[in-house]
């Protein structure tokens, strides 16, 4: 595995790749890797021949008083995950080299308010294009064939799906199942912020999520369950910032006609924001 910081580097090594016709993946991260994160190589290695991951704290996604600086940096173990499962280069960037001209200055793609001014884009305004305009930077500077993605961001997947779609990206986007610890909770880089007894707490998310999932396909009202969803929530320790039943195609209201739906939350748990999701399927 090559480890590469500059741009040119990056697209010489693809260009070769791709000279050879040989099939590119894409797995961004911004590292401190766990099991989901792993899972995304392990399906991307499945479906090309050549695979990119990269590993950057994208400061443009960051807001103020959120944890850009404290966020855990640990590239060397990164590598050393990445190395065992396939990745042929590791692209770690600093920030001058993905942003040349400043973060004030720097062009921006900005996804529709139908899809970010809602679940966690009210919370993290601006949040949502730092992601967009990150992602389109990776996807023009890899060309890969293929983009792998967790629905354990689900907001954010559909974000980039969205992209792709109204930009023409010619790549195409893979959704993965979110990987769980065994007691359900989501990995995520940031359980790290819990304390041991906020990390019993935890749990008691994606639990609800799944009671909610339970009582949609039982026929309960979703405005009702929303609402028992965030007292349950409250009652366990964990104070919702929403928790909301959407289509699971578009993020909007759903329709009685909708089969496919998704449940989406995030809490406060210390020091730490959780989010998790669930998707449903009704038989009308
Ligand atoms: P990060 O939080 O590091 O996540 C990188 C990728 O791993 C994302 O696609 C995310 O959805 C996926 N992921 C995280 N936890 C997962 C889990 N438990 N199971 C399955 N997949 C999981 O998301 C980002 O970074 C950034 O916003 C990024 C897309 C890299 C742009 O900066």
């Amino acid at each position: 595995m090559q480890l590469i910081h500059d741009v040119a580097q990056l697209r010489e090594t693809v260009r070769a790749w791709k000279r050879a016709g040989q099939q590119v993946g894409l797995v961004p991260t911004m590292g401190n890797l766990h099991d989901g994160h792993i899972s995304l190589v392990d399906q991307a290695r499945e479906q090309a021949q050549r695979l990119v991951a990269t590993v950057f704290v994208n400061p443009l996604q960051f807001g103020e008083g959120e944890d850009y600086q404290t966020y855990p940096r640990t590239l060397e173990a990164d590598a050393e995950r990445l190395r065992g499962h396939g990745v042929d280069v590791l692209f770690a960037p600093g920030v001058e080299a993905m942003y040349p001209s400043g973060l004030g200055s720097a062009t921006r793609i900005v996804p529709p308010p139908e899809l970010t001014e809602k679940l966690c884009g009210l919370a993290r305004p601006g949040h949502f294009t730092g992601v967009a305009t990150v992602v389109a930077k990776l996807l023009n500077l890899v060309q890969p064939d293929v983009a792998v993605f967790g629905k354990k961001d689900f907001q954010q997947l559909q974000v980039i799906r969205r992209m792709v779609l109204d930009l023409n990206l010619p790549v195409r986007v893979h959704g993965c199942e979110t990987v769980r610890e065994a007691d359900g909770l989501a990995m995520s880089s940031r359980n790290a912020y819990l304390s041991a007894e906020e990390r019993r707490q935890a749990p008691a998310l994606g639990q609800t999520l799944r009671w909610v999932a339970e009582q949609l396909i039982a026929g309960a009202d979703r405005s009702i369950l929303e609402r028992e969803a965030v007292a349950r929530l409250k009652q366990a320790g964990l104070p919702a910032e929403y928790v909301s039943v959407l289509r699971a195609t578009d993020l909007s209201p759903p329709r009685p006609e909708d089969a496919e739906l998704v449940v989406l939350a995030a809490v406060r748990l210390g020091r730490a924001r959780l989010i998790d999701n669930r998707e449903v399927r009704l038989r009308h």
